[in-house]
Order: C-alpha cells, then structure tokens, then sequence
C-alpha cells in the first residue's frame, strides 16, 4: 500500500529501531532518563530557548501551553482552521477554562493587523485576551507556512500588549525547509513552540514543548496532572533524536514529491482545482463526476490510500515511507483514471 492519508503513519525506520533498541533509560518521572534528558536539552538549544519538556504527542504540547499560558476567563486568539480550534475537542475550555477566538485569515495566516483589531477592550463582559496562537506550517490551510518577516510584526505586537505567543509547530521543520529560517531566529520569536517528532520527522511518538525554565517547570506539573508523566521514554525519546538528526534535510524530498503529485492532478480532467503547493501536504477538489468517497474507494482499490476531508475535498500527504518511485506509480495511475 502507498499510504498519502497523513505524515503521522510513517513506521521507524531499522537504523531508528536500532537507536531506540540501544537507548539507555531511566525513571522519566523522578527527571532520570538520559536519552529524555538529552532530546530535551538538543530541542531547547536548537530553539535558543532555556528548557523543555518530551510530551506523549502534539496535542498535548499545545494544551500545556495553553493551560500554561492561561487562566479562566482568558481567551485565545487563532485561525479558524487552527488545530487546536478544530480538532483538540476543545481542550482550551476543557483543561484551562479558555475563551478562544478563531478569525478568518487569508491562507489561514494571523497578521499583526487582524491580531490588533481582535484584541478585546477591558469590559466586565469581555474574556481578557491573553494568548496568539500560530500554526507552522498550516494543517487545514495545504501546509502553507509563515516566513520570520511575517512572524516578526506578531511578535512585536504581542510583547507590546503583554500577549504570549505560542507556535504549533506540529510541521515546523517542513516550514524551516522553505522558508530558510532557523530554529533560532523561531525561537526569538515566541514564548513557547511544540515541535512534533511524529509528523514528517517519522518518529513513532512525541512532540516537545519549548519555553524559558519557570514555563516548562509548570510544563511539567500540567503533563503530570494530565497522566503524560513517562516512566522509561528514553526509547521514544531515542527515536526523536535520531529523527532529529538524520530527517530533516530530506524534507526537500517530500515537497517535491507533493508538488509532482499536484502537477499530475492538474492534468486529471475530474479535478475541479488543487489548493498551491508548499511543502508536503496536496488538498484538491474534484468536480461533481466524482465524488470524494468514490475517489478514496477506486485509489484503494489500487494500493493508495487518500483521505476525505469534505464531500468533494481530498488530501495526499507526502512522508518519510512514501519513495519517488511510489509517486510515479500513483502519478500513473491517475493518469490512467
Ligand atoms: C498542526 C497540528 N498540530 C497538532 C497536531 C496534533 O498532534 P498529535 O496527533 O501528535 O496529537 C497535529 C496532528 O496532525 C497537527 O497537524
């Protein structure tokens, strides 16, 4: 199977096993795990930030900072088709008693203006806005990403007006790939970022939240709190360190691999239009002769696995476990569609 559902179904790799196999462990909880401790200390240092603390996934990374960030009767200031506003089953209201605000932005990208003008006046009545958050790249929005010029004038605002910011870096290194920032130009930038190992970087497990040392101290008491404290994770955290050293120049690959796939669509006479191209995600619309499901069906039927992800909306995801040659191939049958 050729499997474009999601950079999240990669497996490890057998150098990755290995790694993980010969990782040195201890009891996480008690701060006694080598290799965790290792992956924590490479990730703050590659950010420029002061700590940082290895999460059961990228969710949580989010929540903690969220709740971290925030008090009840905060609010949170997104795009509409940021994760946390669409599929964190509204864990701002859930874990920290947050109030969220997500904005129509074009492309699915916050500006200092739109963050500006969404910031709420003091009233008895109003949330008191407290917390931006941007996703790097976008999910929803095709994998697009933000450049350090655009990021920068968000940042200034948010210092100016005592706002935290905070990055969903579920995707940052396919963002970093692109736009040619650096991990520390980023980290200048925000007060805390959740990097996902599990993502393009093809780690089995995990993301890391980055912050100065009091944010990820409380970091840890909230994981604790909400079950993520890990006893021996020194094997998955092996697993992030490998991805952290060997994945992340191939990246390029899988841009390129997205953009062959969407030149192919648009020469398929039943695709009405595909969303540009930026780094590893493809999001295209097919015209009423055929339906989303009917698609998915017939493409299955051939050994690739898409996604829906609305009635006429379908998504390929390009990854670490999806080679050039298996491009061609699905590139060759939908030409033959
Ligand atoms: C942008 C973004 N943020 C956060 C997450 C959540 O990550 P996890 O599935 O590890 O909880 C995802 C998952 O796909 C994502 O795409």
């Amino acid at each position: 199977m050729i499997n474009l559902i999601s950079d999240t179904v990669t497996r490890p790799t057998p150098a990755m096993l290995n790694a993980m196999y010969r990782a040195e462990v201890g009891d996480d909880v008690f701060r006694d795990d080598p290799t965790v401790n290792r992956l924590q200390k490479k990730v703050a240092e590659m950010f420029g930030h002061e700590d940082a603390l290895f999460c059961p996934s990228g969710t949580m990374t989010n929540q903690i900072a969220i709740k971290a960030h925030t008090q009840p009767l905060d609010e949170i200031i997104c795009d509409e088709n940021s994760h946390i506003f669409q599929y964190e089953l509204g864990g701002y209201g859930f874990h920290s008693g947050a109030a969220i605000l997500p904005l129509k932005c074009e492309n699915g990208k916050l500006t200092a203006d739109i963050v500006k003008n969404s910031i709420r006046p003091p009233a008895d009545w109003l949330p008191n806005s407290r917390l931006v958050v941007i996703e790097n790249t976008g999910n929803r929005t095709g994998g697009n990403f933000y450049t350090k010029e655009e990021i920068q004038p968000i940042a200034e605002l948010c210092k100016a007006e005592k706002l935290k910011l905070h990055l969903d870096g579920a995707r940052i290194f396919n963002a970093l790939a692109e736009s040619g920032d650096t991990p520390k130009e980023t980290g200048e930038r925000f007060d805390s970022i959740s990097v996902c190992l599990s993502k393009g970087l093809g780690a089995p497990v995990g993301s890391v939240l980055t912050g100065c040392s009091e944010l990820i101290q409380k970091a840890r008491k909230i994981r604790k709190v909400m079950g993520g404290g890990m006893r021996q994770a020194g094997y998955l955290a092996a697993a992030g360190i490998f991805a952290l050293d060997n994945h992340i120049s191939r990246l390029k690959e899988d841009h390129k691999n997205a953009a062959q796939l969407a030149a192919a669509l648009a020469e398929c006479s039943f695709v009405k239009s595909i969303k540009p191209v930026f780094t590893n995600i493809v999001i295209f619309e097919l015209d009423n002769s055929m339906a989303g499901d009917l698609f998915v069906q017939k493409l299955k039927e051939k050994g690739i696995l898409v996604s829906a992800f609305a009635p006429y909306t379908v998504r390929m995801v390009t990854h670490l476990d999806v080679s050039k040659e298996m491009i061609d191939q699905v590139c060759h049958t939908l030409k033959r569609f």
